[in-house]
C-alpha cells in the first residue's frame, strides 16, 4: 500500500510495467495511450456527458464495445499499479497512465491534474457509437471532434498518437504500424503521410493504405494508414497542419501536449482552486 496522493509513487509504477516481453513491439505504452483516449473520448460537449471521468470501461456497456477492443489488455497491464496504491481511482490512473507513457516513450510533457471520480454502477455510462469509426472520412472527423470541443488543428494534433502503437486485425480489422518505430514518440506519422506511395492494401480486411519504407526488403512488415488518417493530407483545411507537423517537431510536441491534456479533461469539473468537484458533473447526477 502507499499513501493517498503519492501520484509520484503512482508515475513510477506505471514506468515499471511499460516494458512487457513478449506482447507486441515490447512496451504496453502504446494501448495504455489509447485506453486514455477512448476513456475521454466518449465526451459531447453539447449534452456535456461521457469523459474521462467515472472509468466506465469496467462495465460490459462501455469496456465491451467493439470500438473498444483490445482495450483489456492495457486494464490489465494496470491492476498491479492500482493494486499497489489502491487510493487512486481508475479514471485518474487510466489518464495519467496515458500521459505517464508519452513521455517514458520520448514524447512532451503532459499537464495531468487528479480528481476523477470512480462510477459506482454502470448506470450512467455514455451511450456506444461517440468513438470514432477509422473506415470513414473527413467530414466524419469533424462530426465526431467538434462534438467533443476540438477544431481542425486539434484533430491532425491528437491524430499523430498513431506515430505509436500498431493496428490488431482480432481487435480492429486493421493490420500494423504507421510508423517504423512504434515504441518511440516523434512526427514520424506525419512526414509518412506525405512522403510515401499509399495504396489499397491488397486482402479480404477493411479498406486500408499500406506502404513499404524507402529501402525496406520484401518481407519487411508494411506500413499502414486508415482512411481516417489519409483523409487528413485529403482535406484542404487539415492538410496545412499536417505539413507543419512533418515539418517542425517542436511545434507538434507543444500543440500535442496542449490537445492531449485537454482531452483528458473532458467533462472534469474544477473549482477556482483546481480542485475536481464531481457533484458539479452533470454525468453524476444521472441526466442522459
Ligand atoms: C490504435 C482508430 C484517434 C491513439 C487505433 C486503431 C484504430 C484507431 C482502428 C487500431 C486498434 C487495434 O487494432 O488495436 C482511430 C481513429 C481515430 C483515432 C479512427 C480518429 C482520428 C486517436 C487519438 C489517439 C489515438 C486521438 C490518442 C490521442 C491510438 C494509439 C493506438 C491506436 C496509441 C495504438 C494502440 C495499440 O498499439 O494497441 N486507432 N484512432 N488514436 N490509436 Fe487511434
Amino acid at each position: 500500500m502507499s499513501q493517498p496522493g503519492d501520484f509520484e509513487g503512482v508515475r513510477k509504477d506505471i514506468i515499471a510495467i511499460l516494458k512487457q516481453k513478449g506482447y507486441d513491439d515490447g512496451s504496453a505504452g502504446p494501448v495504455l495511450v489509447r485506453l486514455a483516449w477512448h476513456a475521454s473520448g466518449t465526451y459531447c460537449k453539447e449534452s456535456d456527458t461521457g469523459g474521462s471521468n467515472g472509468a466506465g470501461m469496467r462495465y460490459e456497456a462501455e469496456g465491451g464495445d467493439p470500438a473498444n477492443a483490445g482495450l483489456q489488455h492495457a486494464r490489465v497491464f494496470l491492476e498491479p499499479v492500482k493494486d499497489k496504491h489502491k487510493w487512486i481511482t481508475y479514471a485518474d490512473l487510466w489518464t495519467l497512465a496515458g500521459v505517464v507513457a508519452i513521455k517514458a516513450m520520448g514524447g512532451p510533457d503532459i499537464q495531468w491534474k487528479p480528481g476523477r471520480t470512480d462510477f459506482a454502477d454502470d448506470s450512467r455510462l455514455p451511450p456506444r457509437g461517440r468513438l470514432p469509426d477509422a473506415s470513414q472520412a473527413s467530414d466524419h472527423l469533424r462530426h465526431i471532434f467538434y462534438r467533443m470541443g476540438f477544431n481542425d488543428q486539434e484533430i491532425v494534433a491528437l491524430s499523430g498518437a498513431h506515430n505509436l502503437g500498431r493496428c490488431h486485425v482480432d481487435r480492429s480489422g486493421f493490420e500494423g504500424p504507421w510508423v517504423n518505430n512504434p515504441t518511440r514518440f516523434s512526427n514520424q506519422y506525419y512526414k509518412l503521410l506525405l512522403k510515401l506511395k499509399w495504396k489499397p492494401k491488397k486482402w479480404d480486411g477493411n479498406f486500408q493504405y499500406v506502404a513499404k519504407p524507402p529501402g525496406a526488403d520484401e518481407e519487411d512488415e508494411d506500413l499502414m494508414m486508415l482512411p481516417t488518417d489519409y483523409a487528413l493530407i485529403q482535406d484542404e483545411a487539415f492538410r496545412p497542419w499536417v505539413e507543419r507537423y512533418a515539418e517542425d517537431q517542436d511545434l507538434f510536441f507543444s500543440d500535442f501536449a496542449k490537445v492531449f491534456a485537454k482531452l483528458i479533461e473532458l467533462g472534469v469539473y474544477r473549482d477556482e482552486d483546481g480542485i475536481a468537484r464531481a457533484d458539479k458533473m452533470k454525468a453524476f447526477k444521472g441526466s442522459y
